[in-house]
């Protein structure tokens, strides 16, 4: 099958499988305040991922790659949304246009959408130092997602079967670079000890993309016979993935990803020590539904919404929506539990 036939057949099985709410947030409860002393209209969403500045903490996570036409023309939709709303946008794996220069265009279109807009590059753990210099090239891009996707590779018959050497890749991609790179999963969620390995490296943002969401598994799953269904419920929820990473793993920026929705899934993400937050399926799913202003009126109302939790919290910002205390039970409860703090 093409690379551009798998990443249609991505799009449309993802919209399907993956607005499940498993993500773990549901288990995390704040505690009201009566007595707030905060207003709706000083509320700041601006925030930091290292040394990137947002002025939201929403971003559109990568999706889509090298898929000719429909991927382009998603593309420009999601740059559109990007530039309407200034959000940061990363785009889909760049590894199509690395290997087919004529797939270039299918991605240059998003900085042509986005001229001044915080762009991301993305490509896998198995990129070279020079096939990542081209991808943020391309795209004039301000930082570099690195995609770490083993169960989805292990799930695809076509698939990578050797891991071995990412950390090293990536590490030499950092000391290269002279944009920030940003470690992520891709639904699988971060351990605190992998978060650590990549800190050790030199990585300075780290995107949990936790379980909970797309899930990959599924997906892949879905569209052949030969089933890996051990894979499915395989991964560390976006709620424990977080926590722990957030608790273990100091000095580095955490991206909360893997299943948001709502503005509440936002609020909860950043409390649990996240500093911005990816959203993928859902974006999309409200794209191929309704259409590029759906998607701009729904980051309207996810910021709105997101203003009006910060405030009954009492925080005017997003470092002080870090600091909340918050309720923590079931699963995410249970994890957290047995996994060591260190
Ligand atoms: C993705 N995702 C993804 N990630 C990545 O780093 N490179 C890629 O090329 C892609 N491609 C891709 C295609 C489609 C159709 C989807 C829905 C997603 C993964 C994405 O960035 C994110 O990590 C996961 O989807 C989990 O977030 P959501 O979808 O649960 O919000």
């Amino acid at each position: 099958m093409s690379r551009a036939k798998r990443k249609i057949d991505h799009i449309h099985h993802a919209i399907q499988t993956g607005q499940h709410r498993l993500h773990g947030l549901d288990d995390i409860q704040f505690v009201h305040n009566s007595l707030p002393d905060k207003s709706v209209k000083d509320v700041q969403l601006n925030t930091k991922i290292g040394e990137l500045s947002l002025s939201s903490p929403i971003f559109i996570n990568a999706m889509t790659g090298g898929g000719g036409l429909e991927t382009e023309e998603i593309n420009r939709s999601l740059a559109r949304v990007s530039s309407a709303c200034n959000l940061a946008m990363a785009v889909g794996s760049q590894m199509a246009a690395i290997k087919n220069e004529e797939e270039e265009k299918t991605y240059r279109v998003v900085r042509q959408e986005n001229p001044t807009g915080i762009i991301l590059a993305n490509l896998g753990s198995e990129a070279t130092v020079d096939q990542a210099k081209r991808a943020v090239d391309m795209l004039e891009a301000n930082g570099m997602q690195i995609h770490l996707n083993v169960i989805q590779e292990l799930v695809m018959p076509e698939g990578d079967r050797d891991f071995t050497g990412a950390l090293k890749r990536i590490e030499q991609i950092v000391n290269a670079l002279d944009v920030p790179v940003i470690a992520k999963e891709v639904g699988f969620g971060m351990s605190a000890a992998a978060a650590t390995k990549l800190k050790e490296v030199g990585v300075s943002i780290i995107d949990v993309g936790g379980y909970g969401g797309t899930n990959f598994s599924k997906i892949e799953n879905e569209r052949r016979e030969n089933h890996f269904h051990f894979f499915n419920d395989w991964g560390i929820s976006t709620a424990a993935s977080l926590a722990e990473v957030s608790q273990s793993v100091g000095g580095i920026s955490i991206i909360g990803s893997g299943g948001i929705q709502t503005a509440m899934d936002v609020a909860k993400s950043l409390a649990l020590g996240a500093s911005a937050t990816g959203l993928a399926g859902r974006l999309l799913s409200v794209l191929m539904d309704s259409g590029i202003e759906a998607v701009i009126e729904e980051v309207l109302e996810l910021h709105e919404e997101l203003r009006f939790i910060m405030v009954a919290l009492g925080t005017g910002s997003i470092s002080e929506l870090q600091q909340v205390p918050l309720v923590i039970t079931g699963k995410t409860y249970d994890w957290l539990c047995q996994r060591p703090v260190s």
